[in-house]
């Protein structure tokens, strides 16, 4: 009982406050207005689409992944739909050193970053996991660990502006399904990663906003032909309000956005024991001595 009163109720009271406060703020296109902003593979499926909404609110946008044909018109539309500037660099996240040149180039291209939006993927087909060791190590490197290079990259550009880094999960990287093994590893990798270095920030002063996307299913090309004839009578959601949603998280600074989901998996997922730990684990440690200044 003494427990309870001593830690739930405070706990219950926080996420009261949190939640009211979170739902006050609102999104204005015009917060994107002239940023400068990374979005990776982006030469089609929610990438692409992504482009093309920043590209509306008028920002700054460098598009990448590997097909450069694809990336051109990328860049042609979103000057047309009113970009600030429109740049494409092209080359593979398998290539760590590509990975890490993206962000340097990017920021000398725009001359700074807001915002830097992790989105590419390496192509899975839905398969039963057959001691493919190699897809593992692929869908590791393309998925979590160029992440992790680009985010190192442009952190110094991210602290200068207060910015925020925007890593795009799946419902498939907060519970397991099958046919997806080295996808979903990748997944909750993110969210193991992003997650534990945004306690970081949070406790070291970075003020750098992580949003993990936790999304459903959306209707782009790839996610169809990989469901179709596994998955059926599903709805997918489409991939332009999905773009959106992602941008407004990062833009809002929100730690999670949940996309395309039914609402019990929203409600479920919110998982209040995680939060709980979380928070409880924390008191117990002693950050002060890797609080530099
Ligand atoms: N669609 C869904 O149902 C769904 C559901 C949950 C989560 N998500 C997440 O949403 C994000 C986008 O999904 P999507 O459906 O839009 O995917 P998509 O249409 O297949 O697009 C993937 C992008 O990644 C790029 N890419 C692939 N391999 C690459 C490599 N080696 N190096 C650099 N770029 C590479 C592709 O371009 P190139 O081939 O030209 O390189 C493409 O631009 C992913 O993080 C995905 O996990 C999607
Ligand atoms: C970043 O935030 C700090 C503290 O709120 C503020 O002093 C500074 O001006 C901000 N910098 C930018 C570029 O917004
Ligand atoms: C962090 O940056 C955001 C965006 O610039 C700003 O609104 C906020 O006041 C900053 N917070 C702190 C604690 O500096």
């Amino acid at each position: 009982m003494a427990y309870l009163k001593k830690y739930l109720l405070p706990i219950f009271v926080l996420f009261l406050a949190y939640y009211f406060y979170s739902a006050n703020e609102e999104f204005r296109p015009e917060m994107l207005q002239g940023k400068k902003v990374i979005v990776t593979g982006a030469s089609m499926g929610i990438g692409e689409a992504m482009a093309y909404q920043l590209a509306k609110m008028g920002a700054h946008v460098v598009v990448t992944a590997r097909s450069k044909e694809n990336l051109k018109k990328v860049v042609a539309h979103c000057l047309e739909l009113g970009a600030a500037s429109a740049n494409y660099i092209a080359g593979t996240m398998e290539d760590m050193t590509f990975a890490e040149q993206v962000v340097v180039k990017a920021g000398k291209l725009m001359g700074g970053l807001d915002m830097l939006i992790l989105n590419h993927i390496h192509k899975t087909p839905m398969t039963l996991f057959a001691n493919d060791i190699h897809l593992v190590r692929r869908s590791m490197e393309v998925n979590f660990l160029s992440y992790v290079t680009m985010s190192v990259a442009a952190l110094p550009m991210l602290k200068q502006s207060n910015g925020s880094l925007v890593v795009v999960s799946s419902t498939a990287g907060k519970i397991p399904f099958p046919l997806i093994a080295a996808y979903a590893a990748s997944k909750f990798a993110l969210d193991g990663f992003f997650s534990s270095i945004r306690k970081e920030y949070s406790v070291t002063k970075v003020n750098v906003s992580i949003t993990l996307c936790v999304i459903g299913l959306i209707n782009t090309d790839s996610a169809m032909n990989a469901i179709s004839g596994i998955i059926d009578l599903q709805e997918a959601s489409p991939k332009e309000e999905c773009a959106l949603e992602i941008i407004k998280g990062g833009a809002l600074r929100q730690e999670e956005i949940y996309y395309g989901n039914s609402l019990w998996t929203i409600l479920l997922l919110g998982n209040p024991g995680r939060k709980i730990l979380e928070y409880l684990t924390l008191r117990s440690y002693n950050m002060d001595k890797f609080i530099n200044n």
